[in-house]
């Protein structure tokens, strides 16, 4: 049994881990963290968890951290785990950190996209990009993983078979994502444009060429085609509650078939326990909304010789504590598919 932490449990992610690590069979969580709830009952935060656990919320403190358990996910806004992480890991702890803290490689470019300065470079230079799919070598001596972003996750896994293969012209991808309301966290709420009236019955595009998941987007694009991979990507709000439909539009280098693509898919993904690719179905958000699956099409515009890729997921499970736990598991030698075999509950 490993011993689990979650540092700011009480948020929409740390919510997901707790109902996903409770029932996982080699985690046993033991120390849970809120500022604001400390002392109460988690299952007072988490009406849903009601006869799943007896745990309390405490606020944090690391020599009480450090005592409690062995590993940990950080579920803080961005900025917090690069101040926090370190003395665990000098510790002898392992960290999954669900932020953008330890996803951006290069300080500069952190301070660029993130607008304020990494405290930590040195962690930072440890750290592993949390997306097995893309490479498992990575993972080899890991202690401190970046969960990549819930947007990035549905666009790396939807085109990055395309880019390792040198089949994608360079500058050619544009992203247009969709996202259900949970993405921006529970703070978002106190937000009058994030109230029901200004979601319901509503859609919009928002942080239009300036989105921080960029900055993840293209440096793990790069680093698999060897060249600079310049993107374009629009996300939106959907009025639902949770999961990302992304569809992605890339240039081929050269004519190939919706079905040469979806082998080639099939052939990187061989190992990906959790990448589903679909040949005569497109994804939808019913079908991952709850899993820790992507499901990915391909197909191709012959006219424009533009492949179009889509993906779906759960920005609350694959985009977040489900792609941490899948992490988490590879750091501590587990099956990576520990506790992450739920279907979709949508019918
Ligand atoms: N929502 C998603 O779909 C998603 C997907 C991928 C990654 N993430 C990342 O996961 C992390 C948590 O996201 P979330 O959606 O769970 O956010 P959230 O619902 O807003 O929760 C964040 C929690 O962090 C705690 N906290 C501690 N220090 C804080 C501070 N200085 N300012 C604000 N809150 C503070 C707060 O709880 P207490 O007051 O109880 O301590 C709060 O409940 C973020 O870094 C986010 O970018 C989220």
């Amino acid at each position: 049994m490993v011993r689990i932490g979650i540092i700011g449990a009480r948020g929409f992610a740390g919510g997901e881990l707790l109902r996903l690590g409770l029932s996982h069979p080699d985690f046993r969580i033991t120390y849970v963290t809120s500022e604001s709830q400390a002392g109460a009952l988690v299952s007072d935060g988490f009406p849903g968890l009601r006869g799943v656990t007896d745990l309390r919320f405490q606020a944090f403190d690391g020599d009480e951290a450090n005592a409690a358990a062995d590993a940990f996910f950080f579920a803080l806004p961005d900025g917090e785990a690069m101040q926090k992480a370190g003395a665990l890991l000098a510790a002898g702890k392992k960290v999954v950190d669900l932020s953008g803290d330890f996803r951006v490689r290069d300080p500069e470019n952190y301070q660029r996209w993130y607008g304020r300065e990494h405290v930590s470079p040195d962690l930072l230079a440890q750290a592993t990009y949390g997306m097995p799919e893309l490479d498992r070598s990575r993972f080899a001596a890991a202690t401190l993983v970046g969960n990549p972003g819930c947007y990035p996750t549905a666009t790396l896994l939807a085109v990055a078979p395309l880019f390792a293969d040198r089949l994608a012209e360079p500058g050619t991808l544009v992203v247009d994502a969709k996202s259900g309301v949970s993405g921006a966290g529970g703070r978002a709420g106190m937000d009058p444009a994030f109230s029901f009236p200004a979601i319901a019955d509503n859609f919009r595009a928002y942080g239009v060429t300036g989105h921080r998941h960029i900055a993840e987007m293209e440096q793990e694009l790069a680093r698999l085609s060897g060249t600079s991979a310049p993107l374009t990507f629009t996300p939106h709000l959907l009025p639902v509650n949770r999961g990302i439909l992304a569809t992605c539009y890339v240039r081929l280098a050269a004519s190939h078939t919706a079905a040469d693509l979806t082998a080639r898919y099939r052939e990187y993904y061989r190992e990906a326990p959790f990448v589903q690719v679909l040949e005569s179905a497109l994804p939808e958000l019913r079908f991952v909304n709850g899993s820790n699956m992507c499901h990915i099409a391909i197909r191709v515009d012959d006219r424009t010789r533009r492949a179009i890729c889509l993906s779906a997921i759960d920005n609350l499970v694959k985009g977040a504590a489900g792609s941490a736990i899948q992490n988490m598991n590879l750091l501590c030698g587990l099956p990576e598919t520990a506790g992450l075999l739920h279907g979709a509950t949508g019918p």
